[in-house]
């Protein structure tokens, strides 16, 4: 704990988590009680930029009021009916979404994890009954250094040991290529049992890791030729946070199956959906998957509102300018501490050059200190992701904070 928070309110919630919670995440010594647009404020009154937006859950900024405005009224009406009985939102959301995406179907889940296990489900069952591949046989590809969530089958494709070491066994019918690496994919394809590959278009998690230009044309070019299937992780670069509604659009590639989360309730509730034409979709049948909150007219509602808000407020168009100009700010700071700065959209990433390991960490409080939340991811990156309503005023402003911040390192 540091020092100064010593006997505040902070530390009291502080001393509370820490007692009587598990301790599986390692947080900013900051506690937050109220937020709004691209701010939130700390028990002691502090306000910060929110420049990790929930991991990209709050693209459309804090209580954004019509997604608030929506919550509410649906709350006070009916908020889950469970799947034995049908609600009258979902319907209309299943039109909505499909309409907006441009797929046939929507499996409506709660949290990014379900919906890449629920690809993953699709997948292997459209493998068996369309592919003709053997029972049990089916393969699942992932890319070095993916990031899905926390489940057994995601943590079983992870690279990463803090992930998955002491948590085995692990799922089988997986394997791991290098990401941005077409010749390997195809390597991997040559096996007939290969339902798919899962990818994100950008890594996130991993440190904001962009492919080369093409990388995603060429999965789409190497799934067809394969008849597998494209499998795209957008649930950190979805819905409007790379500066396209999707980041495949960037290459205008479709995915087989497309999953959402985060940001579709616009950091309200969990939401996710996976998206799928018929093919695939019809596959699965009454019984064979499902989950009690998944398609709840409370999310429905919400994310209906969510989507809305991004296309109503130009969301996709913010972000590419507001991205372009964080990372040309960033550059103009030339500071020797910043070894790269990367990014599309506003998904970004300052990768530190410091002799000190835990020099990421050091920054991030001193931004803190300084109006700023944002947190290393891997060491020494540290994710630049505010909420995607940020003006250019206040780009200018947060360019200002990370330049004064970066004193401490010098
Ligand atoms: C690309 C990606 N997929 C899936 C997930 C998992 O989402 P959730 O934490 O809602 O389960 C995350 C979470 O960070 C993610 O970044």
């Amino acid at each position: 704990m540091l020092s100064n928070i010593s006997g505040s309110e902070t530390a009291r919630f502080l001393d509370l988590e820490e007692k009587y919670g598990a301790h599986n995440y390692h947080p900013l010594p900051v506690v937050l009680d109220r937020g709004e647009g691209v701010y939130v404020w700390d028990v002691e009154g502090k306000r910060y930029y929110d420049f990790l937006s929930g991991y990209s859950a709050v693209n459309q900024g804090h209580c954004h009021p019509a997604i608030i405005a929506a919550l509410t009224e649906q709350a006070q009406k009916l908020t889950l009916t469970s799947r034995a009985f049908h609600n009258n939102v979902l319907g209309e959301y299943s039109q909505y979404i499909t309409r907006y995406f441009g797929y046939d179907k929507v499996l409506p889940m709660n949290t990014g994890v379900e919906g890449g296990e629920t690809a993953i489900k699709l997948a292997r069952r459209w493998g068996y009954v369309k592919k003709g591949i053997a029972n049990n046989k089916a393969k699942i590809i992932f890319a070095e250094h993916n990031f899905w969530g926390r489940t057994l089958a995601a943590i079983s494709s992870s690279t990463d040991p803090s992930s998955y070491e002491g948590f085995g066994p692990y799922m089988p019918g997986f394997e791991v290529v290098p990401y941005n690496n077409l010749a390997a994919l195809e390597k991997a394809f040559q096996d007939v049992n290969v339902a798919a590959f899962m990818v994100e278009p950008i890594q996130g998690e991993a440190g904001v890791v962009l492919p080369d230009d093409g990388y995603l044309k060429g999965i789409r070019e190497l799934c067809n030729e394969y008849n597998v299937l494209f499998i795209a992780d957008e649930i950190q670069t979805g819905l409007c946070r790379t500066g396209k509604t999707l980041a495949c659009d960037h290459e205008n590639v479709r995915p087989d199956i497309l999953i959402l989360g985060k940001a579709l309730s616009g950091g309200v509730l969990p939401v996710s959906a996976v998206l799928a034409d018929d093919d695939i979709m019809l596959n699965i049948h009454p019984g064979e998957h499902g989950s009690t909150y998944g398609g709840n007219p409370l999310a429905c509602k919400v994310a209906m509102t969510a989507l809305q808000v991004l296309k109503d407020e130009n969301m996709a168009q913010n972000a590419e300018e507001m991205g372009n100009l964080l990372r040309k700010e960033l550059e103009n700071l030339q500071s020797p501490v910043i070894k790269s700065v990367r990014g599309k959209g506003l998904l970004n990433a300052i990768v530190i050059n410091h002799p000190n390991p835990d020099a990421a960490w050091v920054l991030c409080l001193e931004l803190m200190k300084n109006g700023m939340l944002a947190k290393p991811t891997h060491g020494d990156k540290i994710r630049f992701a505010p909420p995607l309503i940020i003006t250019e005023e206040q780009v200018i402003d947060c360019v200002n904070i990370i330049k004064r911040s970066l004193q401490v390192l010098k």
